[in-house]
């Protein structure tokens, strides 16, 4: 028996990246893993990696901006699995250069990334909860970042998204603790996924990694473990908390 023995876990964003290794994980733990996403054919290509492997997980459309979208992935869940556990909120969306600072950044990239980093989280803890309360409890864990707890001069989108992500975790947790149901996140430093493997130049790779305490970059796997945590009864009396996955990248004081 598995940690997440016969748990049905949603996850958003699950088609790439950190999203696929939680799949991946998450199913090896036992989990029925929903996977949402807007990335459909890539949702589908990990939900079938995970069969694969021998795991059990189904991929369904999700937009997380659109309250309809959330909806419906929820109850192609229930129609699939009959219920619902966890949640997993890892969808996300930034863009390095449009994500700028107070001053330059247009309204319509802040509003995307707040919609989907923030708001997305409100509608899929909304439109579940009810749902895991239903069965005496569940886990919610929202997917933050370690800039949700610093200062940064760039990305004011991205870091006030992810700031407002652990409040409303915090309240999630405060909020619906006596429904049985758990608020987590994680705030990632920074992980090395494919797509920054293919992006960042191998030199601030290497010193990103030498400052770290713990003498290497993150991986995705680093994330999904703790996902699996906090999503199992191993966790059951962890709640509201931010927990920083890097590393101890943050608490050395490198930048
Ligand atoms: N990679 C890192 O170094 C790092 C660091 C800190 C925090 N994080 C956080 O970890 C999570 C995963 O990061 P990643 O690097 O794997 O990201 P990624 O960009 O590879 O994956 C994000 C996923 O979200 C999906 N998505 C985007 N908009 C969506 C929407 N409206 N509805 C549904 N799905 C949508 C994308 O299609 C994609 O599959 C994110 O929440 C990110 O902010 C990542």
């Amino acid at each position: 028996m598995g940690q997440l023995s016969e748990k049905v876990v949603l996850l958003s964003g699950g088609a790439s990246d950190i999203g696929r290794a939680t799949a991946l994980r998450l199913a090896e733990a036992g989990a029925c893993v929903v996977i949402g996403d807007v990335a459909t054919d890539r949702a589908e290509e990990v939900a079938r990696e995970v069969m694969d492997a021998g795991g059990r997980a189904m991929a369904a459309p999700c937009d997380v901006r659109n309250e309809e979208s959330v909806r419906a992935f929820v109850e192609c869940a229930l129609a699939e699995y009959g219920r619902i556990d966890c949640l997993d909120h890892n969808a996300s969306w930034s863009h390095t250069r449009l994500d700028t600072d107070a001053g330059e950044i247009e309204l319509g990239v802040w509003a995307r990334v707040l919609e989907t980093n923030t708001r997305g989280a409100l509608l899929l803890a909304r439109h579940a909860i009810p749902h895991m309360a239903a069965r005496g409890g569940g886990s919610i864990v929202n997917i933050s970042s370690g800039t949700s707890t610093i200062g940064e001069s760039t990305r004011v989108a991205y870091g006030v998204s992810k700031a407002a992500l652990n409040q409303l975790t915090r309240h999630l947790a405060t909020r619906y603790g006596r429904d049985g149901i758990r608020a987590n996140a994680i705030a990632p430093g920074f992980i090395l996924t494919e797509t920054a493997a293919a992006n960042v130049p191998q030199d601030i790779q290497d010193r990103l990694a030498a400052a770290n305490p713990t003498g290497r970059l993150g991986h995705p796997d680093d994330i999904a473990h703790v996902v699996v945590f906090f999503c199992s009864d191993a966790a059951a009396y962890v709640n509201g908390q931010v927990l920083h996955v890097d590393g101890g990248h943050q608490i050395a004081g490198v930048m």
